[in-house]
């Protein structure tokens, strides 16, 4: 162990391997307190080349890796378990010069959303992924875990924004496929593999990123509605009238009122309402009279309100955005992340309560998501030692509705042994073979998609 070390100190430097237990903790731990464990050191490579060297390391002495982005992930990915060296990758945070002509930029995978984001408008475009964690989140791992976010309904995930990689395979051998073709077709999509392979198969290092146009006219509203039903209707409607569409998120009471507690908000209007949508519209000019028309049409619009000046627009959203924070600030809650086709959400939503209640009773169910996409977020607080039967309930019922267990925040170690309710035996052999064809000895990421024993 200690050569190991030794080895690794002569690759990054002495400064950039952590073996102090107080200097290991805040990569030991993920920021919701949910996943814990023991690294045996925290390495920070500086570059693809350091990565490779301390991968190839690890690899000759057949010690496991756990990587490490911005450790925003709520699946566990990233937190090791005792007997893995942790490479952490936020120093990866170069930016190359947007390619204004191609509409794309290379960056390493530790530059964060936020800088990313700053950098693309900076040169009059923008990045198609956007969410909460963008301060810290980092491309790295928004990569690993084809992170989604609330502009998947206009832009996609991030496999529709990354239109290459370079990664290190689990001997050390460094992939690279930065020229950004939006054509080429010659052979086995490496990218498409990688991406979403949750640090399974490589660790990514640097990725090719699409950007896309930065529209100024921005509107967004929240309206508050009686019913998913009519959720779904006004989602519809939304879909077809305004060409300008960018998000549709959707709340309910209980979450609503957490976040006005916890960020000292009132309430957004003169009655109370079972359900909330938050519709975000952007354009190169200011979409505002296209959603207010679009509104005052909706039969099923009980109340609306629209902001299109940035501290209003900021306002509104954060009805929606602090949901996390307001569960995360209220305890360590059951985080789920399910999506079901659409017509099954109503279903889902209305036996959610009884479902959570009959394993956990008294616990609290606060549930928001990404509403096109069928993508609620159901966060459980207060359900005490009954976590993983909350998990177990919920997760089944996604099953019976032909959903999945993980929309957009991956499997991770926190779902690796409820894999199987939304991929088939045959989908899962295929899986391990990829696995077991890029990383033989399974020293990337142990554990994690693929439950330890099963
Ligand atoms: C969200 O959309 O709010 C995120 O996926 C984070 C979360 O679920 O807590
Ligand atoms: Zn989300």
């Amino acid at each position: 162990m200690s050569d190991l070390v030794e080895r690794l100190r002569e690759i990054v430097g002495d400064v950039h391997v952590l073996v102090d237990p107080d200097l290991r903790a805040p990569y030991e731990t993920d920021w919701t307190r949910r996943f814990t464990g023991t690294a045996r050191c925290v390495v920070r490579p500086a570059d693809t080349a350091e990565v490779a060297a301390v991968v190839a390391v690890c690899a000759g002495a057949g010690v496991p890796l756990v990587v490490q982005g911005g450790n925003t992930g709520l699946v566990g990915a990233g937190i090791p378990t005792g007997s893995e060296v942790l490479i952490s990758l936020t120093r990866l945070a170069g930016v190359e010069p947007v390619d204004v002509l191609e509409s794309q930029v290379t960056a390493g995978a530790g530059v964060t959303l936020e800088n990313l984001q700053r950098h693309a408008r900076a040169a009059g475009l923008d990045f198609g992924v956007d969410l909460a964690a963008r301060s810290a989140a980092t491309v790295g791992g928004l990569v690993a875990t084809n992170a989604g976010g609330i502009r998947v309904l206009r832009y996609g995930s991030m496999r529709a924004q990354v239109t290459g990689l370079e990664a290190v395979l689990a001997d050390g051998t460094v992939v690279s496929r930065l020229s950004g073709l939006a054509k080429d077709n010659t052979g086995y999509d490496l990218t498409q593999l990688l991406i979403g392979s949750e640090g399974t198969l490589g660790v990514v290092t640097r990725a090719r990123l699409r950007l896309v146009p930065l529209l100024s006219g921005r509107a967004v509203a929240l309206v508050g509605l009686a019913s998913t039903e009519d959720a779904l209707a006004l989602l519809s409607r939304a879909r077809d009238r305004l060409p300008g569409l960018a998000a549709a998120e959707v709340c309910y009471a209980d979450g609503v009122a957490l976040v006005r507690s916890y960020a000292g908000l009132p309430a957004p209007f003169a009655t109370a309402f079972p359900v909330y949508l938050l519709i975000e519209c952007a354009g190169r000019t200011d979409p505002t009279d296209e959603l207010v028309d679009l509104l005052g049409a909706a039969g099923e619009v009980g109340d609306a309100t629209v902001a299109s000046d940035p501290a209003g627009r900021t306002r509104l959203g954060t009805y929606r955005e602090a949901h996390t924070e307001a569960v995360s600030a209220a305890g360590i809650p059951v985080k789920l992340d399910v999506s079901v086709p659409l017509r099954e959400l109503p279903s889902l939503v209305a036996q959610l309560p009884p479902t959570v209640d009959a394993v956990a009773p008294g616990a609290r169910l606060v549930v928001w998501g990404h509403l096109n996409e069928g993508n609620l977020h159901v966060n459980v607080l207060d359900a005490g030692a009954r976590g993983t039967e909350v998990t177990d309930a919920v997760l089944n019922l996604v099953a019976t509705h032909r959903g999945s267990i993980s929309s957009e925040h991956g499997v991770g170690r926190a779902k690796a042994r409820w894999l199987t309710l939304s991929r088939s035996p045959a989908e899962v052999a295929v899986m391990r073979q990829i696995k077991m064809a890029l990383d033989p000895a399974g020293l990337l990421n142990p554990g994690v998609l693929f439950s330890m024993g099963g």
